[in-house]
């Protein structure tokens, strides 16, 4: 048994066998800036260097953590969506009826009114609170940590800080200074680890492992598909992730200008959330990219799958599934006569029934669609996925002559409401606002 991509129905539409056959040009250009960027350490999501120290810290941190019944994380972007995924994907418990076991609480936001209603019904006493940022000053973050901080105070004390963990970078940034003033537990997201690819290091892995997830499987099921291409000096054109950069990227040429992440694993829905993140952050730039829309099966079948089916033909779809998934139950010989052809099969059967109906659906629409068929739905594989598809976003950048590490973007925004706060230094950011205030409104009441 192993993972497969299955390329059938991948070149179809306006898409040509052209397309497929510059691949092997196309690695051997790229050959060596790989090899360059992977011995500079570029690409530390890749070559994983931080393993070892990681596993280290790990073996200090997790027992501190698992003194409590609750991890309380705080967090936003890639430093939320990865682990969420891992969690709803293998930590399921504590979403059913009468949870037990440990919990992890992730705020990515700043509702207040949804962040007043987590902290009131969480025991201070039996949460640990972890604050992940990699640059150590995003606003979002911090300031949850500030208000955690004294909801911790408030009810222990000084001891507060034997409740707080940080993860953030080795040296730089608030969060590092307060973690050293403060002596706070700690541990590194590693240089040149963005956010986005950083969901296996103690990112993702910290509450993983407090939840019981393997997840040292997590890891050697990534570190697997990566090994070919840091190993050896010309895996890159063979590679399942640069096939998949060079499709994605011809789909873009050809004007397919979204993306489906359609995933028939219901465990792994949120998957979807974690590589739009990956995929639109990377690759949105320049005018440039494809839009990633992520979707569940079967469920968007009753959702947005006429859209994919028969809406405007600018979509490709990465289609996720699983040979390896649980029968469950079994349909007794009791069902009236109008479904007796389900009577003695298993609920499982209708996953996969509907998964090969809406793939086939897929294609007779002629959207180009690459199956990719995962061995089974644990940990391993689920680190595969992450690491294959992490991979292909960083190459799609590289085909497209753009940068996939950065966000440029993205700054704007964050300048802007740090001068709407009133934060110093700011002047062109508080000018900027002044003029955008100045157009008149123009309001319509409903
Ligand atoms: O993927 C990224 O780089 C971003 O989404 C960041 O994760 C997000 O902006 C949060 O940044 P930080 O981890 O520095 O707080």
């Amino acid at each position: 048994m192993a993972n497969v991509l299955e390329w059938s129905r991948a070149y179809t539409g306006r898409l040509i066998a052209g397309d497929k056959t510059k691949r092997l040009e196309l690695a051997t250009h790229f050959q060596g800036r790989l090899n360059k960027e992977i011995s500079s350490g570029v690409l530390p999501f890749l070559s994983m260097p931080y393993r070892a120290r990681l596993e280290e810290d790990m073996k200090r941190a997790l027992p501190l953590a698992k003194k409590y019944r609750h991890m309380l994380l705080l967090g936003i972007g890639g430093s939320a969506l990865g682990l969420r995924a891992i969690q709803k994907a293998f930590a399921p418990n504590q979403d059913l009826p009468n949870p037990s076991g440990p919990a992890v609480w992730v705020c990515d936001n700043v509702c207040a009114e949804q962040f007043d209603a987590l902290l009131n019904s969480l025991d201070p006493k039996e949460t640990v609170a972890v604050c992940i940022s990699k640059s150590g000053g995003t606003i979002e973050t911090l300031s949850q940590y500030f208000l955690v901080k004294d909801w911790l105070a408030g009810a222990l004390g000084n001891d507060w800080a034997k409740q707080m963990i940080v993860i953030t970078d080795a040296q730089k940034g608030y969060l590092r200074e307060e973690a050293k003033s403060l002596s706070l537990e700690s541990l590194e997201v590693p240089d040149n680890l963005g956010g986005r690819y950083s969901a296996l290091s103690a990112v993702g892995l910290l509450p993983a492992a407090f939840l019981g997830i393997d997840w040292q499987a997590l890891l050697n099921g990534a570190a697997k598909v990566a090994q070919p291409l840091v190993q050896d000096p010309h895996a890159l054109a063979g590679h399942p992730s640069f096939a998949l950069a060079c499709w994605a990227d011809a789909l873009m040429e050809h004007n397919y200008n979204q993306l489906i992440y359609f995933s028939y694993i219901p465990q792994w829905s949120t998957y979807g959330p974690w590589f739009a993140q990956l995929w639109a952050e990377s690759l949105g730039k320049e005018g440039r990219g494809s839009m990633p829309v992520a979707a569940t099966g079967v469920t968007d079948q009753h959702s947005v799958n006429q859209m994919f089916l028969d809406g405007p033909r600018d979509k490709g779809c990465l289609f996720v599934t699983s040979t390896k998934q649980a029968p469950g139950r079994t349909f007794g010989q009791n069902l009236p006569e109008k479904w007796s052809w389900l009577r003695g099969k298993a609920f499982g059967s209708l996953l996969e029934a509907e998964a090969i109906g809406t793939r086939m659906a897929l294609c007779k629409s002629a959207v180009p669609l690459v199956h990719i068929e995962m061995e089974d739905t644990g940990p391993a594989s689920a680190g595969a996925m992450m690491m294959l598809l992490e991979a292909a976003t960083v190459f799609t950048g590289w085909l497209m002559g753009i940068n996939p590490l950065d966000q440029p973007a993205v700054e704007l925004g964050k300048r802007l409401a740090n001068a709407r706060l009133g934060a110093s230094g700011y002047a062109d950011e508080e000018k900027d606002l002044a003029e955008f205030f100045d157009v008149p409104r123009q309001d319509q009441t409903f």
